[in-house]
């Protein structure tokens, strides 16, 4: 089965289970809409396409991490567009989930999610009960504190943050979780697949800084412009439009040549310029190029 149809399968199969008679109807609907319609599905592509790389022997488990790691984003997008963060009324197109179902719900879903992601690899681990320790903890440190996503989040109360630690923490962070559980679902050693994820983490953040400058709230589904008006440490400000495509290009790079040697090297190399690519186009990077030729 081809990757995406894999994902979005497993996604169903997870929320389903719960959508149960006697539970609070709108409460299953919210959770419902914060992960249906998805978005790139960036983050489970990868774990995946890494378990793939690995061998992929459990792919029960394989699915249950990335699933995971598709709910824990799709709650962290719920408490960023809250009210307390970042009060965004849109969310891939359409209402963010605390416009559609109000903020106590929101809160809510957020937190089921949450917890549903780690019952969910908890019920896959029947056949390899000895990966889920690894898998849990990867899973948990990318999410938690002291430099997950919840940690990452968290700099945006302190009075001061270098943007590499901000951005490492609040996106980097998932996306070496991704690959590196994708290693472990399959038998294999996380750590060297953590250079991947991280480095491709944090240009995925720094293109996303991007886009709230170049891009269109049509095209993103989401509002632009937010960096400045809520005063948010960002790559573009930090280095100027141009100097945040440049980093953006050496991360990519540096993503790329993180990947370890093995049979799946060219679908995963393949993965990240598609990404890339998708992210960032072709005539943004010639357009810096031209201005740094003239300057
Ligand atoms: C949005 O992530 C938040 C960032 C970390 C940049 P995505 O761009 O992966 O969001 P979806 O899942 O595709 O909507
Ligand atoms: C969100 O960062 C990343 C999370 C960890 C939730 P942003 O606030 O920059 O992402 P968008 O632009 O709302 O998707
Ligand atoms: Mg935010
Ligand atoms: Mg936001």
């Amino acid at each position: 089965m081809d990757i995406l149809a894999r994902i979005e399968q497993a996604l169903d199969a997870a929320l389903s289970q719960h959508e149960v008679p006697g539970a609070p109807p709108r409460l299953a609907a919210a959770i419902r809409h914060a992960v249906f319609p998805g978005g790139a599905r960036i983050r489970p592509q990868l774990c995946i396409a890494v378990a793939r790389a690995c061998g992929d022997d459990d792919p029960a488990l394989a699915d249950a991490a990335a699933v995971a790691l598709e709910l824990l984003h799709c709650a962290s997008l719920v408490h960023d567009d809250l009210p307390c963060f970042d009060d965004a009324a849109t969310r891939r197109g359409r209402p963010s989930v605390q416009a559609a179902y109000g903020e106590p719900l929101a809160v809510l879903a957020g937190d089921a999610l949450i917890v549903r992601a780690f019952a969910v690899l908890g019920e896959a681990a029947r056949r390899s009960p000895q990966r889920l320790g690894p898998v849990l903890a990867t899973v948990a440190g990318g999410t938690g504190t002291p430099f997950g996503i919840v940690a990452g989040q968290a700099w945006e109360c302190e009075p001061r943050v270098a943007l590499a630690d901000y951005q490492r923490a609040k996106t980097g962070a998932l996306f070496a979780a991704a690959t590196a559980a994708g290693a472990e679902a399959a038998g294999a050693e996380g750590r060297i697949w953590r250079g991947l994820g991280d480095r491709l983490g944090e240009a995925y953040q720094v293109a996303d800084d991007i886009r709230d400058v170049l891009s269109d709230p049509d095209v993103l589904g989401k509002p632009i412009g937010q960096d400045v008006l809520l005063g948010r440490p960002s790559a573009a400000r930090e280095l100027g439009l141009d100097g945040a495509i440049f980093h953006f290009q050496s991360l990519v790079a540096q993503a790329i040549a993180a990947i370890p040697d093995c049979a799946g090297a060219p679908r995963l190399r393949a993965l990240v310029w598609m990404e890339s690519e998708r992210l960032v186009p072709k005539a943004w990077c010639e357009d810096a190029e031209r201005r740094r030729a003239l300057a």
